[in-house]
C-alpha cells in the first residue's frame, strides 16, 4: 500500500516534468498553495512549477557559508534561491525520489552555471547523507506526501549538526477530515489526506527529538471551488499551510 502510494506519487511529479507547462493539472498537490517567489534572490522560472506552499528561505536564517538540505527538492525552486544565500562557499543538496525532477535541477542548475548546488536522487525517509553533515534543512509541500512523517524528522535530526535547524513549510488539518476524502485515492487526495492534524504534527517533531519547535508562519488554504465541495465540505475540516522551525540541541 505504501509503495503504491509513494510510485503513484512519483508517477505524478514525473507528468509535472512531462508537461512542463506549470502544476500538473487542477488536481495538483500545490496548485493555488504557493506563494510568489520572483522576488527572491536565486529564484529561476524554469524551476518554478508551482508547487510549494510557503517560502521556506524567507524564515530558514540561511548563513553564508552554510550547507543546507532541501527536502523534495523539485525542479530546484528553493535550492536556487538558497544558493544565492549560502554564496560560492556554501553548499546546497536537493534530494527528489522522481528522477525526472532531478534531471530537470540539474538541467537548470547548468544552465544558471551553479557549483554550489547538488541534485541527488532519494528517498527523504532515508536521507543519503552523513549524519551531522547539515546547518539547515528546508522543505517546501513535500512531507503530506510521505507516509512516515516520524521517519523523516528521525533523518533529519541525524543529518543535522548540533545547533543545526530546520524550517519546513508544509500542509496540515485542522478538525476531522470528511470521510470521502479519507477514501478517496485521487492524487490532489493524497495531499491532504496524508496531510497531519497540526497538533499531532508538532508532536512527531519533539518525538524525533527536536527542540525549541515554533510555527513561524500560518496561513489556511482555500481550494479551487471546482474541488471545495468534495474535500472542504465545511468549516468543521479545514487545511492551513504552517511553516515550522526546530533545532537539534546540544
Ligand atoms: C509538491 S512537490 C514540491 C516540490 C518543490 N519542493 C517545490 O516547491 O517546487 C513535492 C515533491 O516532493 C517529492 N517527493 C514526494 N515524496 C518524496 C519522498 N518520499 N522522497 C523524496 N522526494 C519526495 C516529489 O517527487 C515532488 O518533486
Amino acid at each position: 500500500m505504501i509503495k503504491s502510494m509513494k510510485e503513484h506519487v512519483k508517477q505524478q511529479y514525473s507528468k509535472v516534468v512531462e508537461q512542463a507547462d506549470g502544476c500538473c493539472s487542477a488536481a495538483c498537490c500545490g496548485e493555488g498553495f504557493n506563494q510568489d517567489y520572483s522576488a527572491l534572490s536565486g529564484y529561476y522560472a524554469q524551476a518554478d512549477y508551482g508547487l510549494g506552499c510557503g517560502l521556506p528561505t524567507e524564515s530558514a536564517r540561511i548563513r553564508r557559508g552554510q550547507t543546507v538540505l532541501d527536502l523534495g527538492s523539485g525542479a530546484g525552486n528553493d535550492c536556487f534561491v538558497a544558493s544565492a544565500e549560502v554564496g560560492a562557499e556554501g553548499k546546497v543538496y536537493g534530494l527528489d525520489f522522481t528522477e525526472q525532477m532531478t534531471l530537470k535541477a540539474r538541467h537548470n542548475a547548468a544552465q544558471l552555471g551553479l557549483s554550489n548546488v547538488e541534485f541527488i536522487t532519494g528517498d527523504i525517509e532515508d536521507i543519503p547523507l552523513p549524519a551531522a553533515s547539515v546547518d539547515v534543512v528546508i522543505s517546501n509541500c513535500v512531507l503530506n506526501l510521505v507516509p512516515d512523517k516520524a521517519r523523516v524528522f528521525a533523518q533529519i535530526r541525524r543529518v543535522l549538526a548540533v545547533g543545526g535547524h530546520m524550517s519546513i513549510a508544509d500542509v496540515v488539518t485542522v478538525g476531522e477530515a470528511p470521510a470521502a476524502l479519507r477514501g478517496d485515492a485521487g492524487f490532489f487526495a493524497s495531499c491532504i489526506a496524508g496531510a497531519m492534524p497540526k497538533g499531532d504534527y508538532l508532536q512527531t517533531i519533539a518525538g524525533a527529538g527536536l527542540v525549541d519547535i515554533e510555527i513561524q508562519k500560518e496561513r489556511q488554504l482555500d481550494l479551487p471551488q471546482s474541488l471545495r465541495a468534495a474535500y472542504l465540505p465545511s468549516d468543521d475540516f479545514q487545511i492551513y499551510s504552517i511553516t515550522v522551525f526546530a533545532r537539534k540541541a546540544a
